[in-house]
């Protein structure tokens, strides 16, 4: 499509949400946003839970949870004997880290531009076992994703021994090149996950091929599922190493074993998951991808020009999808992310506008989200009220 983000069809399509119609909503990338007629579906299963309890959980769930994550299997390119479903990415990156032994003098790897809770994870890991978290930092703003695959490869030497490396970053919200990185690991005998919480439902891309010893994603993110919903991928030679971080029923028997039942929860995302990946494969998943990347492009270069701000990550479907960051004109300067915070916060209050921003390499910077609900005027607003609020 060559204009693919006007047109009466999106506007039926945002009816499918239940988003605050009071809110100008620009950060899907946070949490994510669920259909209505995926959500009703949830309803309807608790309800069933509810009138049968233990013929729901003990009986019939396996069933469920096995046709849902072969559609997820289905969606990201591999089979479902190496996928478990975790409630969340940060659950799948800990229960790997947390299952490898590390001891002093280890190096784990993350670039600078990871998301803030998986370095934390990492520092944990490290104080208990006398490793050293090694934070690589990127080129930014970027020339080429070679560059960024060369700064990471190089910080490899003889002690790293587990590289996490995001398939898309939080804060800038680049693609990064994890194809030779992955590569590069896996033939120096190190350890290398793949943090993927953005990408399902975002980017096209095949695990198989991708071939890390380890990965997780968020589904509900971009594949709108409930809140809840993330898988955790497992090289298959490597099954039998990694454990959830909670123990419960099915210790013992591994990956992905132990992770079908770690104690008592609500399944109802993970069940709910086929149902979204249904939802928006009969919008079509190019044509979304399409769609979000366009508006995505649209928004930030809208709001670039009318603040007079920066676009650091080049134009092309190769650094960013559905995700874009603006850069403030230099009279804003973030000094914290607490400063950062406040002003995200002043923007909701005053024109109830929803939107990240934040602070990285010294660059005061907004994150905008473009999802299949949201449309072109809303960028033009965040772009007029922030320049109210510059005045
Ligand atoms: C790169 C990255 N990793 C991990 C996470 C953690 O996701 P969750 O809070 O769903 O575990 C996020 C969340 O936005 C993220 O952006």
């Amino acid at each position: 499509m060559d204009n693919p983000i006007w047109g009466a069809d999106w506007a039926q399509v945002r009816a499918n949400w239940t988003l605050d119609p009071e809110v100008t909503f620009l950060n899907h990338g946070s949490f994510g946003a669920t259909p209505r007629c995926v959500l009703e579906l949830q309803s309807q299963l608790r309800a069933e839970m509810e009138r049968q309890p233990v013929l729901f959980l003990d009986r019939t769930l396996r069933g469920k949870l096995d046709q849902s994550l072969a559609a997820v299997g289905s969606l990201l390119g591999t089979s479902p004997k190496n996928l478990a479903f975790v409630p969340n990415a940060t659950y799948g990156i800990n229960s790997v880290v947390k299952s490898l032994d590390f001891g002093p003098g280890d190096e784990l790897l993350i670039v600078e531009h990871g998301y803030g809770a998986i370095i934390k994870t990492l520092q944990c890991v490290a104080d208990r076992t006398g490793a050293q978290v090694v934070l690589v930092s990127i080129p930014f703003p970027v020339e080429s994703p070679d560059e960024i695959a060369t700064v990471v490869i190089s910080a490899l030497n003889e002690r790293t021994r587990f590289v996490v490396i995001d398939q898309i970053t939080s804060p800038t919200a680049m693609i990064l090149p994890v194809k030779p990185i992955v590569d590069a690991c896996r033939e120096r005998g190190i350890y290398v996950m793949v943090d993927g919480a953005h990408a399902p439902g975002m980017l096209p891309f095949n695990l198989d091929a991708m071939a890390p010893d380890f990965w997780s994603g968020n589904l509900h993110k971009w594949v709108c599922a409930p809140k809840g919903a993330a898988v955790l991928y497992v090289r298959p030679e490597l099954a039998q190493r990694i454990e959830p971080v909670v123990t419960s029923h099915n210790f013992g028997m591994k990956f992905p074993e132990e992770f079908f039942w770690t104690g008592t929860d609500d399944p109802t995302p993970y069940i709910c998951v086929r149902s979204a990946i249904e939802f928006i494969a009969g919008l079509g998943w190019a044509r979304v991808h399409s769609h979000n990347h366009a508006l995505a492009r649209y928004g930030r270069r809208v709001v670039a020009e009318l603040i007079g701000g920066g676009l650091p990550v080049p134009d092309s479907t190769e650094y960013y999808g559905s995700m874009a960051i603006v850069e403030f004109p230099s009279k804003v300067k973030f000094k914290t992310i607490e400063e950062a915070r406040a002003f995200q916060g002043r923007l909701y209050e005053r024109y109830r506008i929803e939107v990240p921003m934040m602070v990285i390499d010294g660059r005061s910077l907004l994150r905008l989200s473009a999802q299949v609900y949201n449309a072109p005027g809303q960028y033009e607003r965040l772009g007029e009220a922030l320049r109210a609020m510059l005045k």
